[in-house]
């Protein structure tokens, strides 16, 4: 019979250490049957969540060999293939308090959920009568970001959070946030960017690591959306917006990035604090003090800047 090892890191409230459990390998199957196979025919003390085994309540979320899963939807056999072997170590989503073996706290993830305020503040001219209508377009705008089943993938994945959890949030609070922001029956969509802003929206590293969400909702690109949602609201006196505009600055005008004068044109005269890091820059090569008065532009950058400025008219960028 054909077995897969499956090296599982338990966790009985106090002690943390692994087990290994040699099962029959059925590719057809899901992770969470192997999982329940062996509550039901090895060890009762394996402790998981599932609820639907629908992909829907994203419930039984958990890492194989580093990287999250739905457990209900993923086959073993795609596991196998992707990892090229029938030994996997199975553990529990990272970034999560974990309770027992592959159980997490979500206690307080649902309360960070809060800060950006996860309900839409409906406009006023809705009332109870009239309902809050929408048009299948606007409709569309917000239509993947409802496919968020939280099942904490994101948030596992996410090397910002890994980094320091006090100056980010969990991606798919982003995501709530962007989606009551562009909601078109939104009274207003700082009630929900605001919170975003003083809780590290501009902090995300990119690196796409949250793109592995099971429903495609792409939270990287969520955030960037929320982000432009404050931009468009004036708030651009903060690092990440003076980045964002510096970049702008020189595609328009050269199409090159000039990073002598981004580094200023986004920390200003603070830069100043940061004059190892410069130097550090200088030494390297990374940086040509030149530049500060003159870059040659790149060739054909007439039609870029056409392609920029008609994409800020589309958007309604100032
Ligand atoms: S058991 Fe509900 S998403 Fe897997």
């Amino acid at each position: 019979m054909e077995t897969v090892q499956l090296t599982i890191e338990r966790f009985d409230g106090v002690t943390s250490y692994t087990q290994k459990y040699d099962i029959p390998y059925s590719p057809g199957k899901t992770i969470l049957s192997h999982l329940f196979y062996i509550k039901e025919n090895c060890d009762p003390t394996l402790n998981f969540t599932a609820s639907c085994r629908s992909a829907i309540c994203g419930a039984c979320a958990v890492r194989v060999n580093g990287n999250a899963f739905l457990a209900c939807d993923t086959r073993m056999e795609k596991m196998v293939q992707l990892f090229k072997t029938k030994e996997l170590t199975i553990a529990p989503l990272g970034n999560f308090k974990v309770i027992s073996d592959l159980v997490v706290d979500w206690d307080d993830k649902i309360e960070r959920l809060k800060i950006t305020k996860p309900t839409i503040q409906p406009k006023k001219e809705f009332t109870q009568e009239t309902g809050c209508k929408q048009s299948p377009a606007d409709f569309n705008k917000i239509a993947v970001q409802w496919d968020c089943i939280l099942c904490g993938i994101c948030a596992s994945e996410c090397t910002a959070l890994t980094i320091d959890s006090n100056s980010f949030l969990e991606p798919f609070t982003f995501v709530q946030a962007e989606r009551n922001a562009v909601d078109s029956r939104s009274m207003d969509p700082m009630y929900h960017g605001t919170p975003a802003l003083q809780h590290g929206l501009w902090n995300c590293v990119r690196c796409f690591q949250c793109l592995k969400c099971p429903k495609d909702i792409r939270p990287a690109g969520r955030i960037s959306s929320l982000r432009g949602v404050t931009m468009k609201h004036g708030v651009k006196n903060n690092l990440g917006a003076r980045h964002a505009y510096a970049f702008l600055t020189d595609l328009r005008h050269g199409g090159r990035l000039n990073e002598t004068k981004l580094l200023l044109r986004t920390e200003g005269i603070v830069v100043m604090k940061r004059t190892a890091l410069a130097i550090r820059l200088l030494l390297h090569g990374k940086v040509n003090p030149f530049e500060l008065f003159h870059q040659a532009k790149i060739t054909g950058y007439v039609p870029l800047a056409h392609i920029v400025k008609d994409a800020m008219q589309k958007e309604g960028v100032k």
